[in-house]
């Protein structure tokens, strides 16, 4: 959660990360904490294995296996042309590191991606033999001749600082500049675009000419003459002059889902394949572009927003589907406000970027579930970092006040807790991460142990072999969650009321091993911290279950014009 979209998505493709650093607006920054270098020193470690792998693989020579990586990367978003600079620049001597059987860490370090700082610990990936350390690195020195381009890859400037570079870094600045979220935040909010915080995130526009017209209004006029909430019923019955609106949802008390969250809520995603060379193909990048746009997120596919049909073996539908099925009036209904390194101290930074007017709209269902950035952190001693009890108070009431002056009355708010993130020690620390399972050399406990030590993990309370501190990250979230519970029962407000609800991880666990899988299926396999697209349906669905037993008030009633509906207006125009 505390991954900012941008080490995660430039660590595939680390010629991208100097382009990062110039488009990231300061809040970004705010977002993530990490040290810009680290961004650049994983990336390349990650780029490198990659070529050394495919390599291994196609049983080819170094250089063919780069050709090969950049023949697979599709053109949008200059990801090939990127990746041939890359190769024109370090390619001669990643070559003559990888030819010399220099592993990963010590091309990257050699290339100075990585870098360590006096008085600091060496950050490796792949086993070292410690002694052997200085005199592997002197020697790899001697095989690359300092070469002029090589001052240029230093982090900082990046390869941007090259003259000949400085157009084509402006237009993928550009490119990255176009794609901030919320950058739009006064004006239209809806989208007739998927990615770019498009209808991924929020209902599709139906009509992006007119400001008035959006998903989650109460219809103008029964929408006798246009469909002005974009949920695709409008116009009049010709065999009695009633609206479709007023006839078929008038009284059903429709309402939206509304996810104030973090990347977990977004579902934050990277394709193994993408590292994986035992899998690369020609196909294996064709959905990276729409990711980067997205932010690296899944909306379209996580347990609260998501829309499509999941691609994993849980069939469970999101909560937004399922409000739909329960009534049709609710087609486009969902805001996914949710962000990659957000938290309670945060939100209110795009807080705003949510869309709901007293007055004219429905009243939502909004879910609060910054379930991570509370308590995880990259700093090399976490706990200081962690929200305490009486600032999560501070912070959730100032969220409260700002959503009782948005929220039309009727809604209803319902905080996630925070899981127990021990689990991800126990169940991923001796399995191979997908960058170790060509050769067995890399583990989840060297990859988190190499994340904290560049102080670039996104949680490292949880994802560290040291138990006195998981221990200490998990106490701590059970405080916050116990301070989201006391809110829920103190605190009231006019517009909407108020619950708690645990995230009960364990739970899922459980159900998805009645189903024959194994815990560590749960979790994103190349960031090791994410709960997955299963666990994402599988939390939704305990979460809608939940509800519906003990606040059934919050779902509304089953809309009996259902199959009307569906008869008449088909699938309603579509997501
Ligand atoms: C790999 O390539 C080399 C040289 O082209 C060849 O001698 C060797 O037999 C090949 N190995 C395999 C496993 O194909
Ligand atoms: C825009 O939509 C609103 C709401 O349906 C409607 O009242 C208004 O007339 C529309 N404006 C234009 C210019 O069509
Ligand atoms: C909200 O609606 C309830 C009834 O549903 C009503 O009792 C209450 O006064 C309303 N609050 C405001 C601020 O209008
Ligand atoms: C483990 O974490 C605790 C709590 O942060 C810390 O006090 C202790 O020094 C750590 N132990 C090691 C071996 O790093």
């Amino acid at each position: 959660m505390k991954f900012p979209w941008k080490i995660l998505m430039a660590a595939p493709l680390f010629f991208l990360l100097p382009l990062q650093s110039l488009a990231s607006p300061a809040y970004r920054d705010q977002l993530g904490t990490t040290h810009s270098n680290s961004h650049t020193c994983i990336g390349c470690v990650l780029v490198v294995s990659v070529i050394d792998q495919l390599a291994q693989v196609h049983n080819s020579t170094v250089e063919a296996a780069m050709e090969r990586l950049c023949s697979y990367l599709p053109e949008k978003l200059f990801l090939k042309t990127t990746c041939y600079l890359v190769v024109y620049l370090f390619g001669r001597d990643i070559v003559k590191l990888l030819s010399a059987d220099m592993n990963a860490d010590v091309v990257c370090h050699t290339l100075e991606f990585c870098k360590q700082d006096a008085g600091q610990p060496l950050c490796h990936l792949y086993p070292v033999p410690k002694e052997a350390w200085k005199f592997t690195l002197e020697k790899a020195r001697q095989i690359v001749k300092k070469s002029p381009t090589l001052k240029y890859s230093r982090s900082g400037s990046g390869i941007c600082s090259l003259p000949f570079l400085a157009k084509i870094c402006q237009k993928i600045k550009r490119a990255f500049e176009n794609s901030v979220p919320f950058k739009d935040a006064d004006s239209d909010k809806y989208s007739i675009f998927p990615t770019l915080r498009g209808y991924h995130w929020r209902g599709r526009d139906c009509n992006d000419n007119n400001k008035s017209v959006y998903p989650g209004r109460r219809p103008d006029n029964w929408d006798a003459h246009q469909d002005s909430n974009c949920n695709g019923i409008w116009g009049v019955d010709p065999k009695d002059g009633i609206p479709y609106e007023k006839k078929f949802c008038e009284g059903s008390q429709p309402r939206g889902v509304i996810l104030l969250g973090d990347s977990a809520g977004a579902h934050f995603h990277i394709s193994p394949e993408w590292i994986t060379a035992s899998q690369m193909s020609l196909n294996t990048f064709s959905d990276l572009p729409m990711a980067l746009s997205d932010e690296l997120d899944w909306p379209q596919l996580s347990g609260i927003t998501g829309f499509l049909d999941s691609t994993s073996r849980i069939k469970e539908n999101s909560i937004y589907l399922r409000l739909r099925e329960r009534n049709r009036c609710n087609h486009r209904d969902y805001q996914n406000i949710a962000k990659n390194g957000a938290s309670s101290q945060n939100l209110k930074q795009f807080l705003e970027s949510l869309s709901r007017n007293q007055l004219l709209d429905h009243p939502a269902i909004v879910i609060y579930a910054m379930i991570g950035n509370d308590v995880c952190n990259g700093k090399s001693d976490p706990v200081p970092a962690m929200t305490t009890p009486e600032k999560l108070y501070s912070n959730v009431m100032e969220t409260l006040k700002y959503l009782n002056a948005h929220l039309p009355n009727g809604s209803h708010v319902v905080f996630y807790g925070l899981p127990d993130g021990t689990f991800l020690w126990d169940n991923l620390h001796h399995r191979y991460h997908p960058l170790g399972q060509l050769n067995k050399d890399v583990t989840y406990a060297q990859m988190y142990t190499f994340l904290n030590c560049l102080q670039a993990s996104p949680c490292h309370g949880w994802m560290s072999s040291n138990k006195t501190l998981r221990t200490l990250t998990s106490e701590r979230a059970e405080q916050l969650s116990n301070t989201l519970k006391k809110i829920a029962t103190r605190e009231k407000f006019s517009n909407f009321d108020l619950f708690y609800m645990d995230f009960a991880f364990q739970e899922i666990v459980q159900e998805w091993l009645k189903r024959g899988g194994q815990p560590w299926e749960l979790i994103e396999p190349v960031d090791g911290f994410h709960p997955n697209e299963a666990a994402s349906r599988l939390l939704a669905d305990l979460f809608w279950k939940r509800v519906q037993l003990q606040w059934p008030q919050v779902l509304g009633k089953e809309n009996p014009f259902n199959p009307q509906i569906e008869q008449v207006f088909g699938d309603q125009g579509g997501h």
